[in-house]
């Protein structure tokens, strides 16, 4: 198993580019079991969950080649046996995102359900719903469901609560119903409305992705495109984050100032520096004496909360620039249960974080020692990467495949930023 020996504290200084979103790249590749025609992916980042996608594409019939810009995804143009089986999609709960094209372009899907995972149960009822509400028959059997329909046919649907991903799914499967859909309570992530753009440029007629009520037209059929990733605005806000914890100085590029407002505004209120122009996002800590209030870090309180509410992707990341904080900060994770895996992890390095269920309060202040610590999902990795940059000393990060699911080169990125950074085995 892989780890990273981070020596601190360093100081981030310099210009790091961001990789295509992996949570948009996602639903694209997912969204080409919808296509007649080949559909080209550019700047898909290199990051184990894309090499997962690709192989549970590949498994129902999908054949991936790359072309010089980009993966080229050429559809089966027969049903094939459609099946996204436990041992795919128990390592990415986003396989689940094949559901929906897959029925409605075979008329027949089957998919694990995913099970519980590091930070909380998670299910997928919304989907199942949705799609029901489509016209699917649903049958969960064996830890599988099985959702069929000769052909899906529009209606309307509303969300329970906003969901990504079941948004996404939702999304995809009425491009090819029957008739109008309109999706209410959706979710708003950037990474909807770029999906929708892609579809469109398949052939589909959507309005409203990326608000809350989104009007799909459906057609018999859809055909191919080509489209780029955009730059993925997590990765680009743990950069930014870590500016910010090492007092350094870091212009993040590829990824958008307005997709991350929450972030920036938080930061900001913490006394780091942001400046964003020229497609760039500029961090600049405290320490490097442009703190705006004088010098010391004060986070503010955050509650997580779906787009364009502060992401519960970066909330592991802000608890450990909380430690640093020079007062307490209150952190209220509304998104999942069970998502402060890693404020164990931080105690063990000298944080002070008492844990009341939803609600960690950082005591802040903490002077951060190097400890061998262990990785227990992608973004609380990120989080212990971040706080090994500022303690003193040698941390070690275990089990970082749960980093390299969704961070492409890392270790790279931050030694280029100045960061004491060694893979071993
Ligand atoms: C997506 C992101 C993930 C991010 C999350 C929240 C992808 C591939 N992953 O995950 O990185 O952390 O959004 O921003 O885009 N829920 C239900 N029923 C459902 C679906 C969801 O109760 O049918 C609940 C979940 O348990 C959770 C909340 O809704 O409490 C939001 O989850 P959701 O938006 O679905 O997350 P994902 O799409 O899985």
């Amino acid at each position: 198993m892989e780890r990273f020996t981070i020596t601190g504290p360093t100081r981030l200084e310099g210009s790091v580019t961001v990789a295509g979103a992996k949570n948009a790249a996602l639903p694209a590749l997912a969204a080409t079991l919808l296509a007649e025609q080949p559909v080209v992916l550019e700047n898909l980042p290199q990051v184990r969950d894309i090499r997962t996608m690709v192989r549970l594409l590949q498994h129902l019939g999908v054949e991936a080649c790359e072309d010089r810009a980009g993966l080229e995804l050429q559809p089966a143009l027969r049903p094939v046996e459609n099946v996204a089986p436990y041992d795919l999609v128990k390592t990415m709960r986003a396989s689940v995102l094949v559901l929906g094209p897959s029925v409605a372009r075979w008329g027949r899907a089957r998919v694990s359900l995913p099970g519980g995972c590091a930070i909380g149960v998670r299910p997928i009822d919304q989907h199942l719903a949705g799609l029901e509400a489509l016209g699917a028959e649903l049958r969960i059997e064996h830890g599988y469901v099985t959702a069929r329909a000769k052909r899906l046919r529009g209606a309307r649907f509303r969300f329970s609560l906003p969901t990504v991903t079941g948004t996404e799914n939702l999304l995809m499967a009425a491009c090819l119903a029957d008739g109008v859909t309109r999706l209410s309570n959706c979710a708003r992530e950037p990474e909807i409305a770029d999906l929708a753009t892609l579809l469109a440029a398949m052939g589909a007629t959507i309005e409203g992705a990326g608000t809350e009520t989104i009007t799909i037209e459906g057609s018999p059929t859809l055909g191919g495109a080509r489209h780029a990733i955009p730059g993925d605005r997590i990765e680009a806000g743990t950069y930014l984050i870590g500016a910010a914890i090492t007092g350094g100085d870091v212009a993040v590029h590829g990824a958008r100032a307005q997709d991350l407002v929450a972030l920036l505004e938080v930061l900001r209120e913490s006394g780091v520096s942001i400046e964003s122009s020229g497609g760039a996002i500029r961090a600049r800590g405290i320490g490097d004496g442009e703190g705006e209030d004088g010098g010391a870090l004060h986070c503010p309180d955050v509650t997580t909360a779906p787009h364009p509410g502060f992401p519960t992707d970066l909330q592991a990341q802000f608890m450990a620039l909380a430690t640093q904080s020079e007062r307490p900060t209150t952190i209220h994770e509304a998104v999942f249960e069970n998502r402060f895996q890693h404020a164990a992890e931080l105690t063990r390095m000298g944080a002070r974080i008492r844990i009341e269920g939803s609600r960690a309060r950082v005591e802040g202040r903490s002077r951060l020692l190097g400890a061998h610590v262990m990785a227990t999902d992608l973004r609380a990795s990120a989080g212990l990467v971040l706080a090994a940059l500022c303690a003193q000393g040698e941390t070690v990060v275990d089990r970082i495949y749960h980093l390299d699911r969704g961070y492409e080169q890392m270790e790279s990125k931050l030694q280029h930023l100045g960061a004491r950074v060694e893979r071993t085995a």
